[in-house]
Parts: structure tokens; sequence; C-alpha cells
């Protein structure tokens, strides 16, 4: 573990541990967690334009704040990325180098990474950010600027469409929500009367509750009540017990990891014991240290499986138990793959029309184009994009936390 990401570490203890005041701002921890044996590769663009050695990918994650819950995930599916393409040549023999950029938890934050990725940092793309919140304000930056962009994590619906330089490796909540309110009707067949929860703050939570609760009307299950929240908030006494006075079979959650796990945390300590479901939002086992014992049987679904087979994904997946001791997340694979699609469509573009004598402009251009027209066999299976940069994946699933009954650690069933 290196410093950068033991103060990261330290900061989401203190978060979890106050569960609150941990909002965004530039002021706070600010970190470059690149550690590849090329991270002291000096500014890559050269004064006429060109690349003149390693190629640098900007990433926009949030390292700080409570989306830093997601966010180092993401950093550390980067960082893996890195290491292993370099180690595989680069870009037919160049290295690339990750330019970390924190974006903090807000729209500013992401705004400002974006702008300093794009003219200081001179990067040929971006990964990022972390929430769809963030890309509806920071992907036009990019779009501005013609800088390509991949969403690692934004789910809601209309982010590809935000322009003609912003795709995504993260399938959006119409083809991934569903699955979970299938699986819980899987384990409770009886199950009829739904309560479902949303953070109004949020992009991705408003756009993922409208497909769960068009779900929920499609499975002919009763939607009894829609509570609304803040992503900010710590206290959900009242709207937790108004859905309890309903007697609901299922509660539907979607909201970002703090929020989310404190507000599993209250549903079961007012006595609430059917099923739950957590939007992607809640996809991460920083939930865990939230929601502790209570967490046990939350239903959330996946775009990524450790068991998928193939190469690439036996590699992920190792690199990650190496480093990290448990099983890759969903938003690390993601991370990964969003890497390894420009790795892969520089190393086509560079076969074609060499990557170091375009110009950066010309070169972040058809670096774009090459990049939609591509297929790419990834840790997520084998995706590609549609012509406006939506992601093209076959394979999802549904895991379950199992926790150990002192609440102190678990992790991600995935179910048959
Ligand atoms: N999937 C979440 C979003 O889009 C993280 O904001």
């Amino acid at each position: 573990m290196n410093n950068a990401i033991a103060r990261t570490t330290a900061l989401l203890s203190t978060c979890t541990l106050l569960l609150t005041g941990c909002g965004g701002g530039t002021s706070t921890v600010t970190t470059s967690p690149t550690n590849s044996p090329d991270s002291t590769a000096t500014n890559t663009t050269a004064t006429t334009g060109t690349l003149s050695s390693a190629i640098p990918i900007g990433i926009a994650v949030a390292q700080t704040s409570n989306v830093a819950l997601l966010g180092q995930e993401q950093v550390a599916g980067a960082k893996l990325a890195e290491k292993y393409f370099n180690n595989k040549g680069g870009v037919n023999g160049t290295p690339i180098k990750l330019v970390f950029q924190d974006t903090s938890g807000d729209e500013a934050g992401a705004i400002n990474a974006f702008q300093t990725l794009i003219n200081k940092d001179k990067v040929i793309g971006i990964v990022g950010p972390t929430l769809s919140q963030q890309a509806f304000s920071a992907a036009p930056v990019a779009e501005r600027a013609k800088v390509p962009i991949i969403g690692p994590s934004n789910t809601a619906k209309n982010i590809p469409e935000i322009g003609d330089y912003v795709a995504r490796v993260s399938a959006p909540v119409s083809v991934v929500a569903p699955n979970s309110v299938k699986a819980a009707l899987k384990q409770n067949p009886q199950l009829k009367k739904v309560a479902v929860f949303y953070a109004q703050n949020d992009a991705f939570s408003k756009s993922e509750t409208e497909i769960f609760q068009q779900t929920v009307k499609d499975q002919g299950l009763e939607l009894v009540t829609v509570q609304k929240f803040q992503t900010s908030d710590t206290d959900f006494q009242s709207q937790a017990t108004n859905a309890i006075n309903l007697k609901p079979d299922l509660v539907i959650i979607s909201g970002l990891a703090a929020d989310g796990g404190n507000l599993v945390r209250q549903l079961r300590e007012l006595g609430y014991k059917g099923l739950i479901v957590g939007g992607n939002g809640l996809n991460t086992s920083n939930l865990l240290s939230v929601c502790k014992a209570l967490c046990d049987g939350v239903l959330i679904a996946q775009a990524y499986s450790p068991e998928h087979p193939s190469e690439i994904n036996a590699a992920f997946r190792k690199a990650y138990i190496d480093e990290y001791k448990k099983e890759p997340p969903q938003f690390s694979a993601q991370a990964f793959a969003a890497v390894q699609v420009y790795v892969e469509a520089l190393q086509s573009l560079d076969k074609n029309s060499k990557v170091n004598k375009l110009q950066l402009p010309e070169l972040r251009t058809q670096l774009n184009k090459q990049i939609l027209g591509g297929t790419y066999n990834t840790p997520l299976g084998e995706i590609g994009f549609t012509p406006i940069g939506e992601v093209v994946q076959k394979d999802f699933y549904v895991a379950q936390i199992k926790m150990q009954n002192d609440g102190s650690q678990g992790k991600f069933t995935f179910l048959k």
C-alpha cells in the first residue's frame, strides 16, 4: 500500500466513522497514485504538440469525499491496467502513463480535473468521472475541446448522448438494474409490495429509480411508496418508518455507498425483515463497513464477474487478488477495461498513422473514431460501442452480500 492509498483509506475510514462531513473540496487530500515503473516520466507532449515519450491518459475519478468509496476502486483498476499493458509493451513499444486528477465528489471538482488534464497535462483522452451527476457537467468540457472520454461507471440514461467524444464502458441502468429485481422475485416468488427509495440530488439515482419503478410494474408488483433522500443524508428514520408502515416485501434503493449503507442499516434497525435490492451506487465492498452485519442479504446487479472465463480476466483477477487480497469489484474491472480500450485503440491507430507523429488535436480526434470502431476482449467480456458511444456488452450477473455474524467481514456471492 503506498502513501497515497494509505491517506485515501484513512480518509475513507474517517468518512465512514463520522458518516458525515466528507463533502467535496479541492483543498483536502489530492493524490497522484502513480506507482508504475514509468511514473517518473515527465510531461509527454513536446512543444511541437506531438508525443515524445510515454502516452498520457487522464484518470479523473473521485479520490476524496464520500464518492471515493467508489473512486478508490477505480484508481486500483486503472493502475493495474497501466502495469499490465506496459509490461506487454504498451502501444507498440511506447508505454502509457496514467495522469491522475482528483475530481472529488461534485461537479466543480470534475470540471476542474477535466480542464487540468486537457490543458495542462495534455492527455490524449480521459477515463472519468465517477458519477453521472459529474459527467453531465464535465463531459461537455471534453466534448468542446474534442478530447475523448470514456465513462468508467456512469450508468444514467443519456450519457453517450452528451456528445461525439463521450463513450462509456459502464452498461446503463436500463440493462443492469432489472436483473436484481428478477433475482429478488426468484428468492421470494410470493413478494408483492415494493418500497422504492432514491437520492433525489443525484442524476444516476434518479435515472436508476425510473428503471426500477418500471420493472416493478412490468413484473406485476405493487409499488407501495417512493421515498426520497439526499446522498449527503445520514438519518433516514422518517423515510424508513414511512415505508415499513406499508409492510413491503422488497425495498429497492438507488443512492450511493455511504447514504445507501446507512439506509440499509437503519431499515434493519427499525425492524424491516424483507429483501433489499441495492443499485449500482451501492456496488462496492466499501459499503460493508457502513452497514456491517446488517448488509447481509442485499442483492446488487453486476456488470462484471471475477469468474468470467478469459485469459485477460484471469490475469486481472490474479493481479488484483495479489495486491488487495480480495476478489476484484465491478468498479475496478470497468476502470481496467476503460484503460484497455485506450491502449488497444492506440495500438490499432498507430499501425496506420504513427501516434507520435500526429499533432495532439488530430490524435485525439482519430483516437475517438478508433475507439468507437473497435471491439475489446476485456475482463468484462467482449465489449464494443454503438456509433454514439454506448457500450455493447453481453454478460450480466447478480450478487448477494454475505456477512459474517459479527459484521467484521463480508463478500459478494454471485447467484447462479
Ligand atoms: N453508476 C453511478 C453513476 O452513474 C456511480 O453515477
